[in-house]
């Protein structure tokens, strides 16, 4: 299997445009040719993998507390729309299974990000891979992603032919180079706020595509492409195509 990388990913769908990690979101990537989107899954306290960023529920949504101690039935009737904009208002937080529907029927691929609650690292790698493996079957154009080691370890055992991202922090670890090896990662997403040109030039010597986070600036894109990143994170990910060189 060969990863089909484009050179921009929506950014939690297209979250400069609507609000993050939902159906609407993925619709206005879409809706710009987008090829591929970036989302973040994570467990409900009963285990239902939903796409959400944060581990609680005060920033995008009219609930409050964890999204781990929190039952997908709370979970599905709050508004996660309304903080972003009137035109919002009533958009719900989706599943993993309702965007892959979604995904699949707008021919979209996925990054998908792996972003579990603190203590479930393994099993909420575990339950949205084994979803995904019933109803996904282009793997050229997935890829799985996580900051968290544990996360990606289990993505390796459960499905070890499908493409992992390594995301990398502003910091570093020391062994990010041991890491890539041994987490058998097809890509190194780093955050572009910090990545000096040195650190691009050692991922290129890795010889791993290098993908960037978050990009809204089309001048610090071009900056970026210039040194070697090879594809792009972006909340406007319209802004960021007109400037980027699209060669394969
Ligand atoms: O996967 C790229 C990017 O989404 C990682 O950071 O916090 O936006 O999920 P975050
Ligand atoms: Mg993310």
């Amino acid at each position: 299997m060969s990863l089909k990388l484009p050179r921009i990913i929506g950014h939690r769908g297209a979250a400069g445009y609507a609000p993050e990690n939902t159906i609407e979101s993925i619709h206005t990537a879409a809706d710009m040719g987008i090829e591929w989107v970036e989302l973040d899954v994570k467990l409900t306290k009963d285990e239902v993998p939903i796409i959400f960023h944060d581990d609680t529920l005060e920033r995008t949504t009219n609930g409050s507390g964890l999204v781990s101690q929190t039952l997908y039935e709370d979970i599905k009737e709050l508004d996660c729309g309304s903080w972003y904009g009137e035109s919002f208002i009533g958009v719900n937080i989706p599943t993993l299974e309702e965007v892959i529907d979604i995904l699949i029927d707008r021919d979209l691929g996925l990054n998908l990000e792996i972003k579990p609650c603190k203590g479930r690292e393994k099993e909420t790698a575990e339950i949205a891979l084994d979803l995904l493996s019933t109803i996904w079957d282009d793997h050229n154009r997935l890829l799985i992603s996580s900051f968290d080691h544990v996360s990606l370890e289990s993505a390796c055992d459960i499905a070890n032919d499908w493409h992992r991202g390594l995301l990398l922090p502003e910091e570093w670890p020391e062994n990010w180079q041991e890491l890539t090896k041994y987490l058998q990662v097809s890509t190194i997403n780093v955050n572009a706020s910090s990545i000096t040109r040195k650190q691009v030039e050692d991922v290129m010597d890795m010889e791993k595509p290098l993908l960037a986070y978050t990009v809204n600036d089309p001048q610090q894109a071009r900056t970026l492409q210039s040194w070697g990143v090879d594809g792009f994170f972006s909340d406007t990910p319209d802004l960021i195509k007109e400037v980027i060189i699209s060669v394969h």
